[in-house]
């Protein structure tokens, strides 16, 4: 599999102009905001997508400033993203260490994620293309639309297959997707070229999220977050859909009634063993298979998709960055 030091080659002297200028854009006059800032970027994590705005950029034309602004802006909004994610998910590890919540306390968390969102309009200002904020507008509504969707606030837990698709495509593939089209935008782009860009991001993202789904129910340490968390928070995956789809009705019942207990149960062995058997039923129905046939499906789309661009060195590494994140241990 391509490394993210591969896929990065074709724009790794437009990744040395990002970094130069991330660096200034990450300074704050405020204390404190400084502190969570510095925190954040010396655990920057994968940065797929700031890498995703650069290769959509320039698989069309030249990288331009507006490009590496957009790449900026939105992997700062995703970095805000997640910081508020800790908070309403619950998870104390991000990267490896302690989440922002953790480390200091949820409302500095809600505050300092709030002054990266302020930002980020900030950054998208200085780019001056009505059209790429246009894009990142629409994204912040469909980010949260996305969250607030997955707290199932006066709905049942439950969700089917056509619910979860919905909750992954508003809270991770429109960021994908936006990444890909302002990065393409940002470099002026054709028509024709947006809407593939648009398709592959899209597709790619929602690739991403069932990756991020199905990890929730494997033992990989290298994740730096923490696993089988999902379902302790009341959140449903794909995996699990699944499995309560195929297994005989009373089997999945109780395993739903278990799955309702879970938030109650302040016994951790007893969690424990309640995870552990929802887990083993996931396996023993297929669900995590189910999830990756459904990724080798948006995949196939993705590659459709990208069909329209000649080939070329930013192409080969979109095409390995599907494969990245169908295949990634991170
Ligand atoms: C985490 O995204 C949030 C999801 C959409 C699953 P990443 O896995 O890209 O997070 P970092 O930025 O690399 O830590
Ligand atoms: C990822 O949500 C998408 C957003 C943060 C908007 P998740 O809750 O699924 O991601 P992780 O697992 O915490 O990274
Ligand atoms: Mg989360
Ligand atoms: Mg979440």
């Amino acid at each position: 599999m391509a490394t993210i030091a591969d896929i990065k080659r074709p724009v790794e002297a437009e990744w040395k102009q990002l970094e130069r200028l991330q660096s200034e854009c990450l300074r704050s006059e405020n204390k404190l905001q400084q502190e969570v800032l510095t925190y954040i970027s010396a655990r920057s994590g994968k940065q797929l997508r700031p890498l995703l705005v650069l290769l959509s950029a320039k698989i069309c034309n030249p990288v331009t400033d507006k490009t590496l602004r957009t790449a900026i802006a939105l992997e700062m909004l995703h970095n805000a993203s997640l910081v508020h994610d800790d908070v309403v998910d619950s998870a104390d590890t991000r990267r490896g260490a302690p989440a922002v919540h953790i480390r200091w306390t949820n409302k500095v968390a809600v505050l300092a994620g709030d002054y990266m969102l302020a930002k980020v309009i900030g950054l998208v200002a200085e780019v001056r293309n009505t059209q790429i904020l246009e894009i990142v507008s629409q994204l912040g509504r469909s980010l949260s639309s996305g969250e607030l969707a997955q707290l199932h606030v006066g709905q049942s837990m439950w969700i089917n297959e056509e619910q979860y698709n919905r909750i992954i495509e508003l809270k991770t593939a429109r960021l994908f997707q936006a990444c890909a089209e302002a990065g393409a935008e940002s470099a002026g782009c054709t028509p024709r070229q947006r809407k593939a860009l648009c398709e592959y991001g899209r597709m790619l993202g929602l690739c991403f999220q069932i990756k991020d789904d199905i990890f929730d129910y494997s033992d990989l340490e290298e994740i730096g977050k923490p696993t089988m968390s999902d379902l302790s928070d009341g959140k449903v995956t794909l995996p699990l859909i699944t499995a309560l789809q195929r297994a005989p009705q009373p089997e999945a019942e109780q395993i739903k009634a278990k799955g309702e207990r879970l938030k109650d149960i302040e016994n951790a062995e007893e969690k424990a063993r309640i995870l552990e058997e929802i887990k083993s039923f996931v396996l023993r129905f297929q669900g995590d298979e189910y999830a990756v046939q459904r990724m080798l499906e948006y995949k196939q789309k993705a590659i459709e998709a990208l069909s329209v661009f000649h080939d070329s060195d930013e192409k080969e590494s979109l095409l390995y960055l599907l494969d990245y994140a169908i295949n990634r241990v991170q």
